[in-house]
């Protein structure tokens, strides 16, 4: 997964371009370039790196360019391997985000005509494929081209002898920055938000010639069509940190607005989605990494509140089970919404007649167009690599759409799902509490989290997955080793690894697992392990546990919201603490379009 950004109009494109990518880099960041364009020729300058490797000063003026950052999949980072590449005379440049799945055979034959290639990667061969097909018109080769290739693709395409842009896309996104005497092209709006906030999103099977003033779209029957541009309200500075440290910090404050934005005008009837279309007796749920997290605890949400049986699967598993694997209806959950594994995920849930649903916070995103209903989560963007307020959001939908499931099946009272959308009412004034209240957890972070090889995450019931998801955070971002599990399996395995080096985070909620979580806590303190407990105010635990964080008063039901960000901040605070590239953690990207 890559980030691409393409420029034409009469200001310096090298300028406007790096600007963009820095805006997404959180696409990938092993390697970074730029194809500039003047009267005659085409200028190349790429570094494998961070955007700032590239040298400012091998960047020609030019009016019209393409730029990309890489994270790679085909050939390792390196200069060579870095995007844009060019055909044999340097003509022609591309930059290419997805997977060519035949560029083996493609390359074969190419080069058996004579064709030169310079890299290890998949993209290089559409360069040389748009050269061979080249008479006079870009737009043409790049359709000839495209109908060659299998896979994933988002391309834009430059030639030194035309004054247009190409791009078009299969499975990977892209959107057009429509400005005044000028056009941008992007994987995302971030990159073009400084020069304009109107966008027109490319459909799969799109192809786009762009000039500074005009941009003719093509669908993927070959038909002339015209795509309305949207208004983004986001304003660059959404994309900014504002004023904190690291993004991810930003997002973990942006909870409260968060939640407030994604309940605001669903708490009356909650009419997303209208589920009385739908015969629904049991849910699979389906997603990846923290999203799957997401699933797991809607797993309990959706059965406490609507009485509905429900699974979940990991997407990547999901979609090589067997065909026999049938749920009516399924969730999918992608922040992003172009996670390869939860889109193809989705359209093998189509494909065996099931009825989907996604919940995504990316407007228009891939996985809108795979589905029969989607629910947007209000969140923002979210840059950092690791996902925190949108987790959150997608927990409130859940919800939500729970709530709602609950009254269809009329396994709830209307006044009964008042009261629990009085509690979702109530959730960010209690996130605010919490986050006003950090100083204890910096401390233990410091103290205890960065001091130590291996940690474990304890819970039970619905915070079970919460501690799935506490320690997934602290890898992603601390480096630290950590496991979450139910705390009632720590007998089955774990104990052998306790000792007076392994803290665990214990969550204690007030359900119906409460004295069974007390009786786990003394038998990790029995093994000497360092024990930081995360519950409401009590004074036996105070007894077992060498520190407490407190949450304020909740109702179970709604506590991993509120413990959820309890983890979210040892994390940071760990990694902080540990000077860690938390924004962008090494190995990892935000958006895994590819399998
Ligand atoms: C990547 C990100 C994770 C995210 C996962 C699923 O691995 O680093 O933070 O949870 O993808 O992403 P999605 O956009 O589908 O929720």
């Amino acid at each position: 997964m890559c980030g691409i950004v393409g420029y034409i109009g009469h200001a310096k494109a090298g300028e406007i371009l790096l600007k963009g990518m820095r805006r997404l880099e959180y696409r990938g960041y092993d390697s970074a370039g730029v194809a500039i364009k003047d009267d005659n020729n085409i200028v190349i300058e790429k570094k494998k790196g961070r955007i700032k490797e590239i040298e400012q000063d091998n960047i020609i003026a030019g009016n019209a360019g393409i730029g990309h950052t890489r994270w790679a999949t085909h050939g390792k980072p390196s200069d060579e391997n870095s995007h844009p590449f060019f055909d044999c005379d340097e003509s022609i440049a591309i930059v290419h985000n997805g997977i060519i799945d035949n560029f083996v055979t493609l390359k074969e034959s190419l080069e058996k005509e004579g064709h030169e290639f310079k890299s290890q990667t998949d993209s290089e061969v559409i360069a040389h494929l748009i050269e061979s097909h080249y008479e006079n018109d870009l737009l043409e080769a790049v359709k000839k081209t495209i109908s060659q290739l299998r896979g994933s693709y988002a391309i834009v395409a430059i030639h030194k002898d035309e004054d247009y842009m190409v791009a078009c896309r299969n499975q990977s996104p892209l959107v057009i920055g429509v400005g005044t005497d000028e056009n941008m092209v992007a994987s995302d709006v971030p990159a073009i938000l400084d020069r304009t906030n109107e966008v027109i999103y490319l459909m799969d099977g799109d192809i786009a010639k762009i000039s500074y003033k005009d941009i003719e779209l093509w669908d993927e029957t070959g038909a002339n069509v015209t795509r309305e541009p949207k208004i983004i309200s986001w304003t660059v500075e959404d994309a900014e940190k504002g004023g904190y440290d690291h993004f991810m910090l930003k997002e973990i404050y942006e909870q409260p607005k968060a939640i407030h934005d994604s309940i605001l005008g669903r708490l009356g009837e909650f009419k997303d989605v209208d589920f009385s279309k739908y015969n629904i007796d049991m849910i699979k749920i389906i997603s990846c990494g923290t999203s799957y997290h997401a699933g797991l605890v809607g797993k309990y949400i959706i059965e406490e509140i609507s009485g509905i049986p429900c699974m979940t699967a990991l997407a990547s598993e999901y979609r090589y089970s067997s065909p026999s694997d049938i749920y009516p209806f399924t969730i999918l959950i992608s922040q992003s919404g172009e996670t390869a594994d939860t889109l193809a995920a989705a359209k093998e849930a189509r494909r065996r007649g099931c009825k989907t649903l996604a919940i995504t916070n990316v407007l228009d995103s891939s996985i809108t167009r795979e589905v029969d209903e989607v629910v947007y989560t209000h969140a923002g963007p979210e840059i950092g690599v690791a996902a925190t307020k949108t987790f959150t959001t997608q927990l409130i939908v859940l919800y939500l759409i729970a709530i709602q499931l609950g009254l269809k099946k009329e396994k709830l009272l209307v006044e009964e799902a008042d009261e629990l959308r009085n509690q979702l009412r109530r959730l960010p004034r209690k996130v605010e509490i919490l986050l006003n209240n950090t100083d204890h957890i910096k401390e233990i972070s410091k103290n205890i989290l960065a001091k130590s090889e291996d940690i474990f995450f304890v819970g039970r019931n619905i915070n079970y997955p919460v501690a799935l998801e506490g320690a997934l955070k602290l890898k992603e971002i601390a480096y630290i080793h950590a496991a979450g599990y139910p705390a009632g399996e720590l007998k089955h395995g774990p104990f052998a690894l306790l000792t007076k080096k392994t803290p665990v985070i214990g969550i204690c909620v007030k359900d119906q697992t409460y004295e069974k979580m007390i009786g786990n806590i003394g038998e990790i303190a029995a093994r000497e392990s360092p024990i930081i407990g995360v519950a409401e105010e009590d004074m036996e635990l105070q007894k077992l546990c060498d520190e407490l964080v407190y949450i304020p008063d909740i109702q179970p039901l709604f506590s991993p919201v509120l413990v959820n960000v309890v983890m979210q901040l040892f994390a940071y605070y760990t990694a902080y603490q540990l000077n860690c590239s938390i924004d962008k953690p090494r190995n990892l990207a935000k958006s895994v379009t590819v399998e």
